[in-house]
């Protein structure tokens, strides 16, 4: 009897193990400027990837430039393996390999604004979605793969593998819905993922291994407005 109990203790806390947390209906809050508070977001799986779609949902008030997903690889020099960096009020800025495309959008809204950044190494291309909306397409790093070891972090811009951390990058407000794919989502899928219908395979936020470090709060989503629905009014979800 006691090997039984044993061996259902061990299977529970295997599966605790592998089964991530379920923000389907929650946000991170970041409150305040710091060169501290950050959330690190763990991968399913270690592959290296050589195509990738990230998506996420973002509020905020800052007028400077932030970080809203920085991925590092290990070794020197290659902190900013992809980013996504925004710079107020129009420009957001996709880095490759170190290398950074800046690509022009809309000027921002005080509004909850939906991104998706795809990337694939066959041809190079990058894909810059915000709100549903497609921006001249950008080719960049063709040939380049981001190897397995790699460090994601939300919050704050790594300048160095896990740290680095600039308080004039920070992000400050409010991030949702994070995705992300070992893959190219086609324009459909995109707008799938604008309205919650789709989950990632390499970062789920329906399933998300995270670790909070320093002054983040999980709290509750209060208000959705999702581009794209044909009631663009707000709603309780
Ligand atoms: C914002 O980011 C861009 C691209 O990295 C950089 O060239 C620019 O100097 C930054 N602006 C400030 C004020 O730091």
């Amino acid at each position: 009897m006691r090997w039984m109990i044993l061996y259902a203790l061990l299977l529970m806390g295997v599966m605790e193990c592998h089964a991530g947390e379920d923000l389907g209906n929650k946000v991170f809050l970041f409150p305040k400027q710091s060169s501290t508070a950050h959330v690190i977001l763990k991968p399913e799986a270690k592959t290296s990837l050589g195509k990738l779609t990230v998506c996420l949902r973002s509020y905020t008030e800052l007028t400077r430039n932030y970080s809203l997903f920085s991925l590092a690889m290990s070794g020197e020099n290659q902190h900013n393996a992809f980013l996504i960096l925004v710079r107020p009020p129009n420009v957001c800025s996709v880095y490759v390999d170190q290398i950074h495309n800046s690509i022009k959008t809309d000027p921002e809204a005080l509004d909850w604004k939906h991104t998706c950044v795809t990337w694939d190494s066959d041809t190079g291309i990058i894909q810059l979605w915000i709100n549903g909306k497609l921006y001249p397409r950008r080719v960049s790093k063709k040939g380049f793969a981001i190897k397995p070891e790699i460090s994601i972090i939300l919050g704050q811009e790594q300048d160095s593998f896990g740290g680095g951390f600039d308080l004039n990058q920070c992000f400050v407000g409010e991030i949702g819905d994070v995705h992300m794919w070992d893959y190219v989502l086609t324009p459909n899928d995109i707008q799938k993922v604008v309205t919650n219908d789709q989950t990632g395979n390499v970062i789920n936020w329906r399933s998300l291994h995270f670790e909070i470090k320093g002054s983040v709060l999980i709290q509750p989503k209060l208000q959705c407005k999702y581009p794209g629905y044909a009631s663009s009014l707000y709603s309780q979800c």
